[in-house]
């Protein structure tokens, strides 16, 4: 009994050491974000650790179905979050106009921190007594959620489900490095002329003081005014003094390589995994496809196909008609498209697919998308080329990367004719070159010296081990960004030797 009682304890002491209790925040969430930050909620819960996850895209039900046997998974829901969250369409014409989602961000900035302010989740958390080792917060517009960082009084992390913006690696310290790693939306590649390299810079700039400058202090003034904390210091400062670690969602064997300082960490493909089996109506269709194989065109959760132009549907449907393949067109449900009768016989039109799933079939040829990081991920992880239609933010920067390493086609939206189309499908089916490239970046992407997952979840014990992990921030991100880049050092110098000539 004694022994028992013994070995009880020793167990459950043992378990202590290793369980940490995190508090993970992304009350606005995106869908691909959240499939970035899932495996990493789910790994945290199998190593053993207590982890409270307000993620804004969960309904109610699904608050309750997701991980519900594991009991270290606390889920919070609120309504009010979730219609943000969910609600959160993007208009298809942004991408004439990609400049137009920044000078947008203080508005939206205002409307998500009044939505979490008013928030009884938020404010649950922010009169809790509990303790926690730690928080991770979902890099993309999240910072209305800081002040409960500075509440904790606890080290965090940044969790970004793309490439990271600007402000996140000045934020961290981290290089900037305009000369080779091109902005977000910016349509450039990593070799830039001298006017390219010029814009780079100063978007990125621009877009640094534009945040500190006409968004933060928005957020500033909303924490001041709904929450009433005493001494509360600026949405910049508790950034600054608690931001620990850098999570991307970027992989060296995919993306433009940019330098980082120690505590930004690559996770690109941390949602991968073997194929699973398809739902039997699928696997019938996708196997009765013979030699000629499966296309699959998704466009994301995002943008609406009832946005896609008419006549770039039509451009679609009357370039797969001439195909011998199979198609497997994600298409949420609209009026617009109705009318069976207008879609070719080979193609199958479904509001959901199980994507990966799917790129993983044996059948599979060509995957038509518009883009985003995890589909590229998906495409490259299983081996099948590219058409890609990019429409904003990393999208045409990850279509240019992958049509410039060989594994994939770029298309436009605005000047696609069906004989474009025709072609590049065509391109891809027949010539070897295309899967050759693709199967060699697949082996970089596959070749790393531990899984992304394992290596987060090394780095965010780390963090708690360690109590954050100051001597891993470089001190570049103390200096202004003149300083950071030299601008009065090589003023200096052209000084001197103008007064050397004089
Ligand atoms: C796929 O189709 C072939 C015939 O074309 C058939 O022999 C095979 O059993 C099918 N596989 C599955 C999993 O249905
Ligand atoms: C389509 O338009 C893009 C710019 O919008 C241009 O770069 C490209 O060359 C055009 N393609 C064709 C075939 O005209
Ligand atoms: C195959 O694709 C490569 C890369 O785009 C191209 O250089 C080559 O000319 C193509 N070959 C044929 C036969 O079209």
């Amino acid at each position: 009994m004694i022994f028992r009682v013994f070995l009880l304890l020793f167990l459950s002491t043992e378990f202590s050491v290793l369980a940490h209790r995190i508090l993970i925040l992304s009350p606005i969430a995106s869908y691909s974000h959240a499939n970035f930050i899932k495996p990493v909620v789910k790994g945290l819960v199998e190593r053993g650790h207590f982890v409270t996850y307000w993620n804004g895209l969960l309904s109610e039900n699904q608050a309750t179905d997701f991980l519900n046997q594991t009991t270290n998974l606390r889920l919070l829901y609120s309504p009010e979050v979730h219609a943000i969250s969910s609600g959160n369409i993007i208009d298809f014409s942004v991408r004439k106009k990609p400049n137009n989602f920044i000078f947008g961000l203080p508005k939206r900035m205002e409307k998500y921190c009044e939505t979490i302010y008013r928030d009884p989740v938020f404010h649950q958390l922010m009169d809790s007594q509990e303790k926690y080792d730690l928080i991770i917060l979902e890099a993309a517009l999240n910072e209305c959620s800081l002040p409960l960082v500075y509440k904790f009084d606890l080290p965090f992390i940044y969790i970004m489900g793309s490439m990271p913006l600007p402000w996140h690696l000045e934020a961290i310290g981290s290089p900037l490095a305009f000369d080779h790693y091109p902005q977000i939306s910016s349509n450039y590649a990593d070799e830039m002329n001298f006017w390219q390299r010029t814009y780079n810079t100063l978007s990125g700039i621009v877009a640094i003081y534009y945040w500190r400058w006409m968004v933060m202090p928005v957020i500033d003034r909303l924490a001041a005014e709904m929450l009433q904390i005493e001494n509360l210091p600026t949405i910049e400062e508790i950034e600054k003094h608690y931001l620990n670690l850098l999570i991307l969602n970027t992989n060296m064997g995919l993306n433009y390589q940019m330098a980082t300082t120690p505590v930004v960490i690559q996770a690109g493909g941390i949602n991968l995994g073997p194929a699973k089996p398809l739902p039997d109506d699928l696997e019938t269709f996708v196997n009765g496809s013979g030699d000629a194989g499966c296309i699959i065109v998704s466009f994301g959760t995002y943008i609406k196909n009832s946005e896609i132009p008419d006549d770039v549907r039509r451009i679609f449907l009357s370039t797969f008609a001439r195909l011998p393949q199979r198609i497997l067109w994600k298409w949420e449900d609209d009026k617009k498209i109705g009318h069976r009768e207008s879609i070719p016989s080979n193609v199958k039109l479904m509001p959901w697919l199980p994507q990966a799933d799917l790129l993983g079939h044996p059948k599979m040829r060509l995957f038509i998308t518009h883009g985003g990081v995890n589909s590229i991920q998906e495409a490259v992880y299983h081996n099948i080329p590219l058409i890609i239609l990019p429409v904003l933010v990393d999208q045409p920067l990850n279509a240019q990367k992958a049509q410039d390493d060989g594994y994939a086609i770029r298309l436009d939206w605005d000047n696609l004719t069906e004989e474009i189309l025709f072609n590049a499908i065509e391109q891809i089916l027949t010539n070897s070159s295309y899967a050759e490239k693709m199967e060699k970046v697949s082996e970089l992407m596959r070749d790393q010296m531990e899984t992304p997952l394992d290596r987060v979840i090394y780095w965010i014990e780390y963090i708690i081990r360690h109590k954050g992990a100051p001597h891993l921030r470089t001190a570049s991100r103390k200096l202004s960004l003149h300083q950071r880049f030299l601008f009065d050092v090589m003023l200096f110098r052209s000084q001197r030797r103008f007064q050397r000539w004089n």
